[in-house]
This record gives C-alpha cells, sequence and structure tokens, in this order.
C-alpha cells in the first residue's frame, strides 16, 4: 500500500477532514457517507469525490476503501466500528470509542483476531498544548511529575439535541486522554462525586442528575494519581479544555480565560519570579510539507466545535499522519486500540462509581498480554 484509500462517515466535524486527506501525499478519499442527500451531494461536488453513500453499510463493503474515519455522532461510534472491523477495514474513529464496557472490549477483540487497525481520533493527545507540555517532560525540564489534572467544562446550549442524552462523563476522553498519555499509563480504577444537580429534562433525558462530575484516577504502576472534571450543563463557565501537570522541577498550568496565556512555574526562584506566561508554539514542523498548513486553517470556522474547541489545537492533520502512516508502515498508531478502550472506559466507570457514591470502580483490564 502506498496510498491509504479512507472512506470518511459522518460530514459535519468530519467534513474538516477531507482537505488534509487530500493534500496528504499517502492518502485519498475514496468515498464519503451522511444522511442527507442534498448535503452529501454539496460536499461530494465541493471536493471531487464521486462515491457518495447515505447508508455507513455501502462504505464498510465498498472494495476502494481501506479504512474508515469515523465522525458520526456517539451513539453510532461502537456499532459502526464493529460492522467495519467485521467487513475487513481498518478503523480510525472520533470519540470516544464507545459508550458502554461491553463495546470496548469488542472492539479490542475485534481488532485482536484480525491484525486490523484501530484508532480513536483524540484531538487532545495531539494538540499544540499537549505536545509542548510532553516535549517539556521528556526533555527532562519539568522533572518528576507529581500530579496531573484536567478539566472540560462546555456549556452545550445551541448544540444538536442529541446531546441532552449524553451522560457527560461518557464523552471525558478530552480529558482523560492527554494524562494518561504524558506518563504512558493505563487508568486502574477510578472514584468519582457528582455534585450539584441540572434541570429536570436533562435529568430525564441523559439518566444523570449531577451537574458535575469529579474523578480521581488511580494510574496502573505508577505512583502519579490525575483528576478529571467535566460538566455539559447548568453551570456557569466559559469552554475550556485544560491540562494542568505539576513535575518536580516545572509545572504547567492552562489559562483560565480563553485569549490568555498559559502558566509556566519553575522551582527555587524568588516567590514573584515563580510564575511566567508561555506561548505555545505550532507544531506543523512534525506533518509533511503539504499538510502543514492545516495546523491553522479551518474549513467550517462558524462550527460550535471550533469556537468553543478554539480549532482542537491544531490536532486535526497530526491525526491523519498518524493513521496513516501506522497503515503504511503496519504499525501500532497512537493511541492504539487498548489505549483508546483504556481512556473510554475511565468515563464509563466514573460515572457508575458517581452513582455509588463515590465507591472505588476498577476500569477493565484491556492490556496486551
Ligand atoms: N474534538 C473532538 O474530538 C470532536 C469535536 C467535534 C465533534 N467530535 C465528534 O464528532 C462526531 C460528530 O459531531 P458533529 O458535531 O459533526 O455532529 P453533527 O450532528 O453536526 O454531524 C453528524 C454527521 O454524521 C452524519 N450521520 C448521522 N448518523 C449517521 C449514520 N447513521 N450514518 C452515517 N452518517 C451519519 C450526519 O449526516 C452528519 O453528517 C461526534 O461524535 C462528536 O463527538 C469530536
Amino acid at each position: 500500500m502506498d496510498k491509504a484509500r479512507v472512506g470518511l462517515i459522518g460530514l459535519g466535524f468530519g467534513a474538516e477532514f477531507i482537505p488534509i486527506y487530500q493534500a496528504h501525499p499517502n492518502a485519498e478519499v475514496t468515498a464519503i457517507c451522511q444522511r442527507s442527500q442534498a448535503k452529501l451531494d454539496e460536499i461530494g461536488d465541493r471536493f471531487g469525490i464521486a462515491a457518495r453513500y447515505t447508508d455507513f453499510r455501502d462504505v464498510v463493503t465498498d472494495p476502494n476503501v481501506d479504512f474508515v474515519h469515523i465522525n458520526s455522532p456517539i451513539p453510532d461510534h461502537a456499532p459502526q466500528t464493529i460492522a467495519a472491523l467485521k467487513a475487513g477495514k481498518h478503523v480510525m474513529c472520533t470519540v470516544p470509542m464507545a459508550t458502554t464496557l461491553e463495546e470496548a472490549t469488542e472492539i479490542v477483540g475485534l481488532v485482536r483476531e484480525t491484525g486490523l487497525k484501530y484508532m480513536m481520533a483524540e484531538t487532545v493527545v495531539y494538540s499544540r498544548e499537549y505536545l509542548f507540555i510532553k516535549e517539556l517532560y521528556d526533555k527532562g525540564e519539568l522533572g518528576r511529575i507529581q500530579y496531573l489534572q484536567a478539566s472540560h467544562p462546555q456549556d452545550m446550549e445551541g448544540w444538536p439535541d442529541y446531546w441532552k442524552d449524553m451522560v457527560p462523563m461518557h464523552y471525558a476522553t478530552h480529558v482523560v486522554s492527554p494524562l494518561m498519555a504524558m506518563v504512558d499509563g493505563m487508568a486502574e480504577y477510578v472514584s468519582c462525586f457528582g455534585s450539584g444537580a441540572v434541570n429536570e429534562e436533562i435529568a430525564r433525558r441523559s439518566g444523570s442528575s449531577f451537574a458535575v462530575e469529579s474523578c480521581h484516577i488511580k494510574i496502573k504502576d505508577s505512583d502519579v494519581a490525575a483528576h478529571v472534571w467535566r460538566f455539559l450543563w447548568d453551570t456557569a463557565r466559559q469552554y475550556r479544555e485544560s491540562i494542568d501537570v505539576y513535575g518536580s522541577k516545572k509545572s504547567f498550568e492552562w489559562e483560565l480565560m480563553t485569549g490568555e496565556h498559559p502558566v509556566l512555574h519553575t522551582a527555587k526562584r524568588p516567590e514573584t519570579e515563580i510564575a511566567e506566561r508561555v506561548e505555545v508554539p505550532d507544531y506543523a514542523h512534525l506533518l509533511p510539507a503539504e499538510i502543514r498548513k492545516f495546523t491553522r486553517a479551518i474549513v467550517d470556522a462558524d462550527h460550535l466545535s471550533f469556537i468553543q474547541g478554539g480549532g482542537h489545537g491544531g490536532s486535526h492533520p497530526h491525526m491523519v499522519n498518524e493513521f496513516v502512516n501506522a497503515l503504511l508502515e503496519n504499525r501500532d498508531p497512537f493511541p492504539n486500540v487498548e489505549q483508546s478502550a483504556n481512556w473510554t472506559s475511565v468515563g464509563i466507570c466514573a460515572h457508575q462509581s458517581a452513582l455509588k457514591g463515590g465507591e472505588i470502580v476498577k476500569v477493565p483490564d484491556f492490556a496486551k498480554r
């Protein structure tokens, strides 16, 4: 294989990836799929793609497709992934991998059985902020990591109605993933507290009455603890997907408000010199020249996920490049299926824990044996 041929399923957020694949020297978009024919044709005409489907089952059986990139609504992620793997296609799927532990376990099993590749397209572990902190840590500048925390508050007013049916912690990967990835760790168990209350409609539809869920994570074979919290409704705060990493020498803290810069704290300095604002660099240089511009370019800049998501930290071309290279080099992508399942399961187990008043819940062990 010298070019990986992708079929894109779901063309809201998913449409952003079409020009990136088309510009990538080793990728090609051979099919697109979304439910309404009119929008499908509009996008197909705009990007010159002939194979257009309104039923995802036609993508997974198309012989001109090597892998699918799924960006459909959350409840469809696992069923479409499972169908694609069963049809012999590699899968890249947006977050989360699944909404039940059973689905995550089935996906891990199918990938092992078939030898196909799976990657959860976690934007945060390819964001420039994550890449910056990870680089500081790998160069030894942070020293020993002592504690990790992350937050994902987001007000979902104005988003498609189906978000009301969602348990917020079932979409916790943007906070869990960077913390686990930072220390190359797997979550072992969690204890989560629910706090406050959402309005009656959200509580009924989502099945979760808590306004905020706050979860501690025990990382396997590590003395570092991690803490994540998130909400979607009825709590006042600007959107933020923050990562804080506390090291023995330096610590990184996310900015409080959009438009500010994060803060780097350096130990052993006079008190007033410990904290300084830092500008996070872009990491486009890690990419093939043809797709570097996409760390800054957004096709649909009006989509709420970009206004609230700050363009996802320039992550889109990095994710495309990682999965295409993994296929061409016949290696596991990052994150691989076990990491994706572990990071996704933390949120599912956290909500179970919150329902039991904070009881410890073990995260299933998906590690390779
Ligand atoms: N930072 C991130 O990682 C990030 C950001 C935005 C969205 N997302 C994820 O992307 C997904 C899509 O989000 P969105 O905002 O684009 O949603 P959307 O509702 O705007 O678009 C959904 C798309 O999927 C298509 N679709 C729906 N059901 C389908 C089906 N059964 N088969 C084929 N296509 C189907 C729709 O036609 C539409 O094109 C969500 O799961 C969301 O979590 C992730």
